[in-house]
């Protein structure tokens, strides 16, 4: 049975208000709309292709801010918008781990 979709991304955009350290502090809710407009301005989006959701938190908060990206269970950190598209062309698009921004 082959996968709905190849690449299935999520991103941490857990938002707290108490001061704790959260990735919707640190950036998460602009990379994930830097990653939704760029995978569809790629046309990757879609059904055998590519699909970026949002999560709540995923209980890695102290490496945050961070995606996960299914089947290949592939954990990774981002800081800036070209961490993203690294992201995006290296793994989504040669299907090769960033092994730079992985988080184990
Ligand atoms: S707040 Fe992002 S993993 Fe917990």
């Amino acid at each position: 049975m082959s996968a709905h979709f190849e690449h299935h991304v999520f991103f941490c955009l857990n938002q707290r208000e108490d001061g704790r350290s959260c990735c919707g502090n640190q950036g998460a809710e602009a990379a994930f709309d830097h990653m939704k407009s760029r995978i569809k301005a790629l046309k990757l989006n879609g059904r055998g292709k590519v699909r970026v959701n949002r999560a709540g938190c995923l209980d890695r908060c102290s490496d945050g801010p961070l995606l996960v990206i299914y089947p290949a269970a592939v954990w990774y950190h981002f800081d800036t918008p070209a961490d993203i598209d690294e992201i995006i062309d290296t793994h989504i698009q040669q299907g090769r781990i960033v092994t730079r921004l992985q988080v184990e």
